[in-house]
């Protein structure tokens, strides 16, 4: 950036990249032919019943095709609530306490910008979801890494070491990406007691609370009223209804806090697309067996990718995931750093994987992949990857 030439960029996004997850598809795309077990994303189409619904909605309402209120379309916020209070046992108030955004992505971004001024520190239990530490970055912070334990367990101890007069917040992606890992209900009340102590915020991720495969689902830590002041929770449809192009999120908080949030989502997106909270609104009172069959199907993809990981168990180790749609595969035949580890898996075996490496502290020497594809992808990624690793032990 020292060309003569060209405007000075800001520190601030100097600081950042983009994602690898984006990355590795880039150069997958250049090579042509690869199979994916990269990004994070189900092959589920969005339902046909919300497609209609939309078209349905924008043919007949003329307001459908211009901004809500910057909160989101009243009756969107009502049904969230609604499911709130069904699913996760948390009380809030649609008209003070919840804001639809563009994606999760937009809520945690709103809440960091909310939160960090220049210098302060943000905790992140990790490995941990990569955009977080660009979106720490971008806000001016600066992201305080707390490795989790061996098993992908919250390490309370590592934790409060990190902590010091600078922290504003700390982040946790529970169910988790990259590492499937749920956190107990005891580790997550031991964190808001930290940062009630503390005088931090915990910014809870919850886009994957749909998938947890004991069936036991986290605790959302808005449902205890004496943290409200010290929670924000972040959601999303994208994963949980096949919605990811249409961008719609949501954040949840205690008033005086969604207040603020407020101030940057209105200066950022004015209201997330209306066509979406439309989608939204129809996929939430969309039939069940919907869902039902999109958990089923993740289970056995699941139960797939961890097979097939058994049987290289000479090349991989892993803790088994207990939500979301991945696993962070251990790489045991390579001392290389994980993104030339991954390099190499594309470019010899076609195969795309994320390089653990950009997860954080504790993400160095995995790869992580996603079991969100269809069966034959899983199967044909895998007998790439054996036969790759095979013709090497040869080599
Ligand atoms: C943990 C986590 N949070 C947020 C997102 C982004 O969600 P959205 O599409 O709602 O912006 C992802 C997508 O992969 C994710 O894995």
């Amino acid at each position: 950036m020292n060309d003569a030439n060209f405007p000075p960029i800001s520190r601030r996004v100097q600081a950042i990249a983009v994602s690898a997850t984006k990355a590795m598809a880039q150069e997958a795309a250049r090579i042509g032919g690869c199979v994916s077990l990269g990004q994070g994303v189900p092959s589920f189409a969005t339902q046909p019943a919300v497609v209609d619904e939309v078209i349905r909605t924008l043919r007949n309402h003329p307001a459908s095709g211009k901004y809500t209120l910057q909160t989101g379309l009243p009756e969107l916020r009502r049904r969230i609530a609604r499911a709130l209070r069904e699913e996760r046992g948390v009380e809030i108030d649609p008209e003070s306490e919840i804001c639809l955004t563009v994606g999760a992505m937009e809520g945690l971004l709103a809440t960091l910008l909310t939160l960090v001024d220049q210098g302060d520190e943000v905790i992140l239990p990790s490995p941990t979801y990569a955009s977080y530490i660009e979106q720490i970055h971008l806000a001016g912070g600066v992201p305080v890494y707390a490795p989790l334990t061996a098993d992908w367990g919250l390490d309370l101890e590592a934790v409060r070491r990190a902590v010091t007069p600078k922290t504003r917040a700390l982040m946790l992606c529970n169910p988790g990406n990259p590492t499937g890992n749920v956190f107990t209900n005891a580790e997550v009340l031991a964190l808001c007691d930290l940062a009630m102590e503390r005088n931090f915020v915990v910014v809870v991720d919850e886009t994957y609370d749909y998938l947890v495969y004991d069936g036991r689902t986290p605790l959302s830590p808005l449902a205890l009223p004496q943290c409200r002041n010290h929670v924000v929770c972040v959601s999303s449809l994208s994963k949980k209804y096949a919605l990811t192009g249409w961008r719609i999120g949501w954040v949840t908080a205690a008033q005086g806090l969604m207040a603020q949030i407020m101030k940057v989502h209105d200066a950022a997106t004015i209201c997330a697309p209306t066509p979406s909270q439309h989608a939204a609104l129809a996929a939430l009172d969309a039939d069940p067996a919907w869902l039902a069959e999109c958990r089923r199907q993740l289970r056995r993809r699941r139960e797939l990718c961890c097979r097939r990981l058994d049987d290289l168990r000479d090349f991989f180790s892993y803790v088994d995931p207990r939500g979301a749609f991945y696993v962070m595969a251990r790489y045991l035949f390579s001392d290389a750093p994980s993104h030339q580890v991954a390099t190499q898996l594309l470019h010899g075996a076609g195969v795309i994987a994320i390089p653990g490496g950009c997860y954080g502290l504790g993400g160095e020497g995995h790869l992580r992949l996603s079991f969100g594809g269809e069966e034959a992808e899983i199967n044909e990624a895998f007998d790439r990857i054996a036969g790759w690793l095979q013709a090497g032990k040869k080599r």
